[in-house]
């Protein structure tokens, strides 16, 4: 049962977009020993190519800034794909953003040639790692946990369905 869901990845065509990052360097030394065709586009802003030392010679390595990218070159790197991982992002947790509110547009803008590119080009399947940060400050906490959703305003209401 095992091997046959993953024998679906063997010859796949599979792009991680910041796959030399900490996790996504994972995603690929696992998509490339089920024998997937990986490729990783990142601009090694805060990824690197070590964490990619198991699969390095198997993989193709794009180094491409996303964020300012023409959507032509993005049409290209992810013509004939089969899946997209989409890890790309200036991480820095609930705190950075909350401090630097302006740098969200960043990933807004990753993520936008990311989704299009993958439109364009007919991709069958994208995944997409968002983050608990996108909810409140107030579900950070350890109290949310015990939170009664009843006594939640409308607006902190609509906030946990968006
Ligand atoms: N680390 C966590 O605990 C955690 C938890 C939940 C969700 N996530 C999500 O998972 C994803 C990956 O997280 P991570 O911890 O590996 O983050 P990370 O910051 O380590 O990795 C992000 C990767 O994206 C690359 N990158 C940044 N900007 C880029 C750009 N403009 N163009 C191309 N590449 C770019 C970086 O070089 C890096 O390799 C993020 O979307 C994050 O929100 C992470």
């Amino acid at each position: 049962m095992l091997r046959r869901k993953l024998e679906k990845w063997v010859d796949k065509n599979v792009i991680v977009t910041g796959g030399a990052s900490f996790i996504g360097s994972h995603l690929v030394d696992k998509l490339d020993n089920v024998g997937a065709n990986v490729t990783v586009v990142d601009n090694l802003s805060s990824g690197s190519i070590d964490n990619l030392a198991k699969s390095r010679d198997k993989i193709n390595l794009i180094k491409k800034d996303l964020e300012h990218v023409a959507k032509n070159e993005v049409k290209q790197i992810f013509r004939n794909q089969n899946i997209i991982f989409h890890l790309a992002a200036i991480h820095g947790g609930r705190g950075y953003i909350q401090k630097h509110p302006a740098d969200v547009c960043s990933n807004l803008s990753i993520d936008h040639h990311v989704f299009e590119g993958a439109s364009q080009n007919n991709v069958e399947n994208i995944v997409f790692a968002s983050t608990a940060c996108v909810y409140l400050m107030i579900f950070n906490r350890e109290w949310a946990l015990t939170i009664n959703l009843r006594n939640l305003t409308q607006t902190q209401k609509n906030w946990l369905v968006t």
